[in-house]
């Protein structure tokens, strides 16, 4: 299997080298090798980021996302999942968890062709999102400052776009708890299954989807654009804008 490769919302820093003064010797960064063996993989970066957590603590939550991305490049095949399927998508959206546990859970999710996850948000929850079938294109957004909270359902919110992954098999992007906290997923001509890798610092993954306006719905992806919507809660079938819904197949 290929190395993976981060896409989008790269911020400064990430996994990078820390130039040394004059003088002092330079750190080494060592990744975690490519596994084999999913199993392996789970048990060994989970007791390195369990080490982590207890050497710097959970506040940084940036940091530790940077380092769980790195873990993930070194994440074999997963497991054939048992799907379930999710309705009220506008296509055939399905969904497995793989495993649970701490500090974080693995599941992966599949979407037919022009399926749709509309904005939404993960409040308290950081993940990897990797794609590893197929394609599809993931928008970042940010909440604006002072918006309604997102339990608030009915409320209207405006949002901005912070990045756009184009996402192919063996590439991922991440968000945190406080960057680029909500998101919208769209897969392309070929669908797509992805696998996430998700960490919750508060809360117990409540979320809300947000339904654009219409006019908003259809924009074209572009960084820096603000969009307005409202907080619909957690059934999918209410986050499309009317007449856009198909029963799932
Ligand atoms: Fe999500």
């Amino acid at each position: 299997m290929e190395r993976r490769s981060f896409v989008g919302l790269a911020p400064a820093g990430v996994l990078g080298v820390i130039s040394p003064e004059a003088g002092e010797e330079a750190p080494v960064f060592s990744g975690p090798r490519q596994f084999t063996d999913y199993d392996e993989w789970l048990n060994e970066s989970r007791r390195a980021l369990l080490a982590y957590l207890k050497a710097e603590g959970p506040a940084n939550t940036e940091r530790f996302m940077q380092f769980l991305a790195a873990w993930v490049t070194g994440m074999p095949k997963t497991p054939s999942p048992k799907w379930g399927s999710i309705p009220g998508a506008n296509r055939s959206l399905d969904f497995a968890m793989l495993s649970s546990g701490r500090p974080f859970v693995v599941t992966t999710f599949r979407m037919a062709p022009g399926c749709r996850q509309p904005a939404h948000c993960h409040p308290g929850g950081g993940g990897v999102t990797l794609c590893v079938e197929g394609g599809l294109v993931m928008r970042h957004f940010n909440l604006l400052p002072d918006q309604p909270p997102f339990s608030e359902t009915g409320a209207k919110v405006e949002i901005e776009e912070t990045a756009i992954a184009r996402l192919t098999r063996d590439t991922f992007t991440l968000f945190t708890p406080t960057r680029s906290n909500l998101h919208q997923l769209e897969a392309g001509p070929e669908g797509a299954v992805c696998v996430d890798i998700v960490v919750q610092w508060q809360g117990a993954g409540q979320f809300s989807y947000l339904k654009l306006r219409s006019e908003d719905a259809g924009a074209p992806p572009r960084p820096g654009q603000r969009l307005r919507g409202e907080w619909v809660g957690m059934d999918i079938a209410k986050a499309y804008p009317e007449g856009a819904t198909h029963p799932s197949s």
